[in-house]
């Protein structure tokens, strides 16, 4: 595994984000040769875009400054793999139209709810025309499995510092972000659950 040389917290961290969230699922629908993870975190997601195809280019960004270490002192030692912390409105700035494929994982429930519009936008300038936004965020159900989702959230936030917020937790009714999706240029083509302890769609 990428991850086994890092300190055994971060590499504990990365088995259980293997083990837990549905990611394989999430890779296994991605399309095309220039993949961008927004929101990487240590590169986990990208590792499993990463095996098998080394046709692919993958990068990977996150503000954790942190995590891009980490991932640069793993999976990121890969040639067709890169990792920064700079914002997606500054990439879609820097390398417009320059991806196949977005990936937006677990983040936006991290960010607030008012950056999403600017957010999207900048996912849908970083695709080529026909390109494919796979966007995977627990879902707002009512559900008690959706209480426990966001308590995780805080958890990890707000004691353990594990995660960075940008602005605010919560998660979104299934409408809800399907509406930012298509008001941001995207035309919804599937929305699935992802096999998961807690309630996950993936949005393609
Ligand atoms: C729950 S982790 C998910 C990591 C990874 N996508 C995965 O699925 O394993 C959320 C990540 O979003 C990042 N994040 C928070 N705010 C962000 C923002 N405004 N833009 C991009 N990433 C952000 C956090 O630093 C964290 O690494």
């Amino acid at each position: 595994m990428a991850f086994d040389e890092l300190p055994a917290k971060e590499r504990w961290f990365c088995r259980a984000r293997l083990k837990l969230a549905p990611l394989e699922q999430v890779a296994a629908r991605a399309s095309g040769s220039d993949i961008l993870d927004v929101g990487c975190g240590h590169g986990v997601l990208a590792a499993l875009l990463l095996y098998g195809h080394p046709e692919r280019r993958v990068v990977g960004i996150d503000p954790d400054l942190r995590k891009i270490e980490w991932a640069n002192e793993s999976i990121g030692r890969l040639p067709n793999a890169e990792f920064r912390a700079v914002t997606i409105e500054a990439l879609a700035a820097e390398r417009p139209a320059a991806f196949d494929c977005v990936i937006i994982a677990d983040v936006l429930c991290l960010i607030a709810r008012a950056t999403w519009p600017p957010f999207l936008d900048a996912a849908r300038r970083l695709l080529r025309p026909g390109g494919q936004l796979l966007l995977k965020d627990a879902e707002n159900d009512g559900s008690w499995r959706a209480v426990k989702a966001l308590w995780q959230e805080r958890l990890m936030v707000h004691v353990l510092r594990r995660t960075v917020s940008t602005g605010g937790i919560g998660f979104a009714t299934r409408e809800e972000l399907a509406g930012y999706v298509t008001r941001a240029g995207f035309a919804v083509d599937d929305i699935r659950a992802t096999r998961a302890a807690t309630p996950r769609r993936t949005f393609c």
